[in-house]
């Protein structure tokens, strides 16, 4: 009798109903940590749940796929793509999906604009933003306490207006932004879900909706460009070639659609993870300028927005104790490497201080996190701003998760709160 056959591991519902499977994977690191996985409806594929194999595999590129697909396919799609029928994403690459040696000089028109230094020409929208949401929530108290559903209200809002600034969507548009990359990452959710009743309808009509809306910011980034990240996007060069209008749409989609819910779904982790440890976040509050880096890393681990990803193999390879052939798909379970025993002390247990940290919850090697320092400057602005100003916070009810495996986590956190003014 196997473990699994993979479908709890990747069933949306199923993380609706339990969040992620911890008690499957402690048992697959242990017991089978390359386990072959043949389920009814996905194309087989190795579930990979140690966190030193989840290092192997990514730091071999060349060895190990992501242009052909970063999530398991159905077999339904499998057939159309064997069929040679394109789906709606299909023509558009992203750097998520390319391989070296071309994935390297695409990531380069946009890394210098990542790093530490460059983001600090973003220190004040960043900042902010997090203290209106906070102004915001303390303005909502009666009676000197609050209610509110923190993912909506907060965790959702924080990452879409510093994205929208960065990437030209004005904030009239963001709604519509907001609503776009939602039913992208959320297809399953029935809060989520486009009208349509065919699947892949709903993407084609989804993909087109991107294209047109992108499309408008890229051709008014051409004619008046600026400083920001939409402006390096649409006048990239590639090998001294401009960059061809798919990939520029691509980069937009990319950015805008691994930026967001991935943030969002971090924050929201986050603060349930402080409610659920209230001396944790005694700890944040008492020195949090000082403690707030650390905190957002065990944050990142603990939450892991970003569930997993999946590889190729592209030559017979020896992976632990198993024998993948070429064409084999493995799918990098970064949520369970990041519980690994045999890596972190008290694996389950949510501590601020943690430190090192070798989290692996923004990948590793050649795809690791573009947007990484600006994931951890957004979350650390706003937990530093709540900690210094929350007096009081519980849950109000039990929240609720998204039925979604890919880019997972809470969709309701509603709270109970008091707020100090802003200082
Ligand atoms: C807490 C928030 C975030 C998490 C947990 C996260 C996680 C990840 C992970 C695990 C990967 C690796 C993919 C792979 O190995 O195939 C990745 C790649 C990427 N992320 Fe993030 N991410 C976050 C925020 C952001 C932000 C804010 C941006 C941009 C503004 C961003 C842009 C990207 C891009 C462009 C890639 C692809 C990089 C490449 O293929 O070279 N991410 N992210």
């Amino acid at each position: 009798m196997t473990l699994t056959d993979g479908t709890e591991l990747m069933d949306p519902h199923a993380y609706a109903r339990g969040g992620y499977p911890h008690e499957l994977w402690r048992r697959l690191r242990r017991e089978s940590p390359v386990h072959w996985c043949e389920g009814p409806e996905l194309v087989p594929f190795w579930a990979v749940t140690k966190h030193a194999h989840i290092c192997e595999v990514s730091k071999q590129p060349d060895k190990f796929l992501s242009r052909p697909g970063i999530v398991p396919a159905t077999k339904q799609v499998a057939e159309r793509i064997a069929r040679g029928e394109k789906g709606p994403f299909d023509a558009m690459q992203t750097i998520i999906t390319m391989d070296p040696p071309k994935h390297r000089s695409v990531r380069r028109v946009a890394s210098p604009w990542f790093t530490p230094q460059a983001l600090g020409r973003l220190d004040e929208v960043v900042q902010a933003s997090a203290r209106r949401l906070v102004d915001g929530l303390y303005e909502a108290q009666r009676g000197g306490e609050g209610r509110c559903d923190f993912v909506t209200e907060v965790a959702v809002q924080h990452p879409l207006r510093i994205l929208s600034s960065i990437l030209g969507v004005s904030p009239a548009d963001e709604p519509r932004v907001l609503r776009l990359t939602q039913e992208l990452f959320a297809a399953d959710d029935p809060e989520f879900k486009r009208p349509e009743a065919d699947r892949e309808e709903a993407f084609r009509n989804l993909g087109i909706e991107f294209l047109q809306f992108f499309g408008k910011i890229i051709a008014d980034r051409r004619a008046n460009p600026s400083d920001d990240l939409a402006s390096v996007f649409a006048n990239a060069r590639i090998d001294g070639a401009p960059m061809g209008d798919l990939e520029t749409l691509g980069y937009y989609l990319i950015t805008f659609t691994a930026g967001h819910d991935t943030t969002r779904n971090a924050i929201a982790g986050g603060m349930l993870a402080l409610v659920e440890h209230p001396e944790e976040l005694a700890k944040l509050k008492r020195d949090p300028a000082g403690r707030v880096a650390d905190a957002v890393e065990e944050v990142v681990r603990w939450t892991t927005p970003v569930n997993f990803m999946m590889r190729t193999a592209a030559c017979d390879y020896e992976l632990g104790a198993s024998k993948l052939r070429k064409g084999d798909r493995l799918v990098l379970y970064y949520a369970s490497a990041n519980r690994d025993e045999d890596v972190f002390e008290d694996p389950y247990a949510f501590r601020i201080d943690r430190h090192p940290n070798p989290h692996l919850g923004f990948g590793i090697g050649e795809h690791f996190c573009l947007g990484a320092n600006l994931a951890r400057k957004s979350q650390r602005a706003l937990f530093a701003e709540l900690a210094r100003r929350l007096e009081h916070v519980e849950l109000a009810a039990p929240p609720e998760r998204l039925a979604a495996s890919f880019v997972a986590g809470v969709k309701h956190l509603p709270l109970r709160y008091r707020l100090a003014p802003a200082a």
